[in-house]
């Protein structure tokens, strides 16, 4: 399977020669097939927006290379290409709405792309069903009418219009409330199951967990952990130094297995957990 993202040696500092000058990411090698869904986690300060800002080319390499959807993303003649392919959804996006309408918001990307106004419409439609909002009645509202949590959704909308290759989103749950989260956690799972490229940046193990396969830790610019889910769960040193808080299901069933019970750890979902846990009571129902 050939790589979407692919870089080596990726390094980037911050106005290099000044006095501010400061390195954010340090010899960052990673790779994600089609597909994949990647989780990057790291404390705050740790790089993660500046290698969001990498995926699609806002940040270009100080030293090494990378290529996202077989582009390489140095290449400033490119970048329009690499715009249409590779959608980053910013922290905090709803503070950078700037149309009139919701509709034109959402329409913006498609129009760029040069499309006709039928098919933008079918596009905006569709993005907006995807996030929740049905209502017509909406379309023409101004988004700044809007709650922050309902411009969030409208400007997810504008880069799944996009249709890009790879989306790419820096910490987009931060400041949704329960409803919110549960809406984008479903879009998510919906994307990974349609097989379809996505990035995450977030806080919480937990959170991600849930929806990705693989996941990348940064802490002061470099990667301290790039693999699968299943073998970070494997390393209690790492998840105790960054507070990586577990789910509870994977807490009762490690919680039995440090008592000496014959479980199995080696699980990544609530499913998964319910199963063995299932097992493991009826194995032991005659008292052990
Ligand atoms: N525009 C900038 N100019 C200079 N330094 C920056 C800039 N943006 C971020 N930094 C610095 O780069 C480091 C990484 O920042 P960032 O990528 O925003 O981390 P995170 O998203 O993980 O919180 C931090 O030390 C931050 O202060
Ligand atoms: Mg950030």
């Amino acid at each position: 399977m050939p790589a979407v993202v692919e870089t080596n040696h990726l390094s980037y500092t911050y106005l290099p020669g000044s006095v501010y000058e400061h390195q954010a990411l340090k010899d960052i090698n990673i790779s994600l097939t089609k597909g994949e869904f990647l989780g990057i986690l790291g404390p705050n300060g740790s790089g993660k927006s500046t290698l969001a800002q990498h995926f699609n080319g806002l940040i270009r390499p100080t030293s090494g290379h990378m290529t996202v959807c077989g582009i390489p993303t140095s290449d400033p003649k490119l970048s329009k290409d690499l715009w249409k392919k590779a959608g980053l959804v910013f922290q905090y996006p709803e503070q950078q709405i700037f149309q009139v309408t919701v509709f034109d918001e959402v329409a913006y990307g498609p129009r760029n792309l040069g499309l006709p106004e039928t098919e933008v419409a079918e596009r905006v439609y569709d993005a907006l069903r995807q996030v929740g909002i049905n209502q017509e009645n909406i379309n023409q509202l101004s988004p700044v009418t809007l709650s922050g949590g309902m411009r969030r959704r409208v400007a997810i909308a504008g880069m799944l219009a996009i249709q890009p290759e790879i989306l790419i989103l820096d910490e987009p749950m931060a400041g949704l409330d329960a409803a919110g989260r549960k809406l984008l956690s479903d879009i998510l799972k919906k994307r990974h199951e349609k097989k379809e490229t996505t990035v995450m940046i977030s806080h919480n193990l937990k959170e991600i967990m849930a929806i990705t396969d693989k996941i990348a830790i940064l802490d002061s610019g470099s990667i301290i952990f790039f693999g699968d889910v299943k073998d970070l769960l494997m390393k209690p040193e790492i998840l105790g130094r960054y507070q990586l808080e577990l789910p509870e299901y994977l807490q009762v069933v490690y919680r039995l297995a440090e008592k000496g019970f014959a479980i199995k750890t080696d699980i990544s979902s609530m499913q998964e957990a319910s199963e063995e846990i299932l097992r493991f009571l009826q194995e032991n129902k005659h008292g052990a």
